[in-house]
């Protein structure tokens, strides 16, 4: 008996303090299944080593909310669908802060983020350096006092930041959203080793402090509302971004439009930008390219990810239209990624302005009611 009782403990001991411990994984559309934080890095790494990117959901957080994703261009065109062919009226505006992009400053942001030894969620780095980010954007905010910038707070460690410039006239409760996710991972990382991630992703959000700024600067006030975010935990199944995706859902915020940076200055053999055309919006990546063939003068080609590979994707289905503009075509994207070795002397800063051009554009344009 005795035995049978110390054999029941033994077992209570390993279910409660490994259970907690698992998380729910989505591979693919419904397809799901319980995963230990081991088995969830052996599954990047392997998607990785197959030269895809896959990509999962971890959501353990969110298992009863409905994947609005096959919403995506079914029904009759409202005005949501109508952006694809909207008038572009900025195009004064834009000329005078095209001029304003710094590759110095690109450099220093990317420098500082890749300094840090990780930006891993659950590390006390990975709190310093979202910490550093939501500093950088106060201090770009000058003061207004239209512009907010708040820490969004998860069930872990890591914080997103939510800098906002609020909108002004009827149209400000219409929100638009560029993002990008400020978390890195390194096979190992939980173990200790470093994971700069200079490209995966300190690039994008060093082009969102970079947009950010010159907006902040130029005095501009937009119509609708303009939230700068960064996410915690894109590389732990987009958690940071479900959650707040679904958080706007919930309070039924209304967002028109939501743009993803994540990996924005390497530059592949081809010179073009890839456009991910799944799990995005066709009006809004219709609308994508327009910006990019009228003012950021920049080739581009379709390309797709297979299954929701970053941040875009936790909008697109929470029933947002998202879209994610990237470095490069899928085969030729940098290698480097998810190890040590994704450093800053891997990455062209003159290339990375482009994607400033976009974010200016898709800003200025959208934040403004023609
Ligand atoms: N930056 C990558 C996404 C990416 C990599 C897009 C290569 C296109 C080409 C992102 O940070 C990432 O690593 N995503 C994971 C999925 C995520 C849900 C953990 C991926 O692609 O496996
Ligand atoms: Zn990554």
């Amino acid at each position: 008996m005795l035995i049978l009782i110390s054999l029941w403990m033994a077992v209570g001991t390993v279910l409660a303090s490994s259970a907690p411990d698992l998380r729910l994984i989505e591979t693919a559309p419904g397809v799901r299944s319980w995963m230990s934080e081991v088995q969830i890095e052996e599954l990047s790494t392997r998607i990785h080593k197959e030269g895809r990117c896959g990509g999962f959901f971890d959501v353990t957080d969110h298992v009863d909310e409905p994947d609005l994703s096959e919403l995506l261009g079914i029904g009759i065109p409202g005005p949501r669908e109508i952006i694809a062919e909207r008038p572009l009226t900025q195009a004064n505006r834009l000329e005078r802060v095209f001029p304003e992009i710094s590759t110095q400053n690109l450099y220093s942001s990317i420098k500082t983020l890749s300094d840090f030894p990780d930006r891993y969620f659950k590390s006390s780095s990975g709190v310093a350096s979202s910490n550093w980010i939501s500093d950088q954007f106060t201090r770009f905010a000058h003061g207004r006092t239209d512009i907010t910038v708040e820490t969004y707070k998860h069930a872990f460690a890591q914080s997103s930041v939510i800098a906002r410039i609020a909108g002004r006239g009827p149209n400000a409760a219409e929100h638009i959203i560029l993002g990008g996710h400020a978390d890195s991972t390194s096979n190992g990382v939980g173990a200790g080793r470093r994971a700069p991630g200079a490209d995966d992703n300190a690039s994008g959000i060093a082009t969102l402090l970079e947009t950010f700024r010159i907006l902040s600067e130029s005095g501009w006030q937009p119509d609708r509302t303009i939230d700068f975010i960064a996410y915690a935990a894109e590389e732990a199944g987009l958690r940071g971004s479900q959650d707040i995706a679904q958080d706007y859902k919930r309070r039924g915020v209304d967002v028109l439009a939501v743009i993803q940076f994540d990996m924005t200055a390497f530059m592949g053999k081809t010179p073009v930008m890839g456009l991910v055309s799944d799990n995005v919006n066709p009006g809004l990546n219709t609308f994508q390219k327009r910006l990019l063939d009228t003012y950021v003068k920049y080739s581009w080609r379709e390309i797709r990810c297979g299954y929701g590979c970053s941040d875009h994707a936790s909008w697109t289905r929470a029933g947002f239209a998202s879209v994610f503009p990237f470095e490069s075509l899928f085969e030729e994207y940098n290698p480097s990624i998810h190890s040590e070795a994704d450093t800053i002397d891997k990455l062209n800063m003159a290339f990375g302005s482009h994607f400033v051009k976009l974010a200016l554009a898709f800003a200025m344009e959208l934040g403004t009611e023609p």
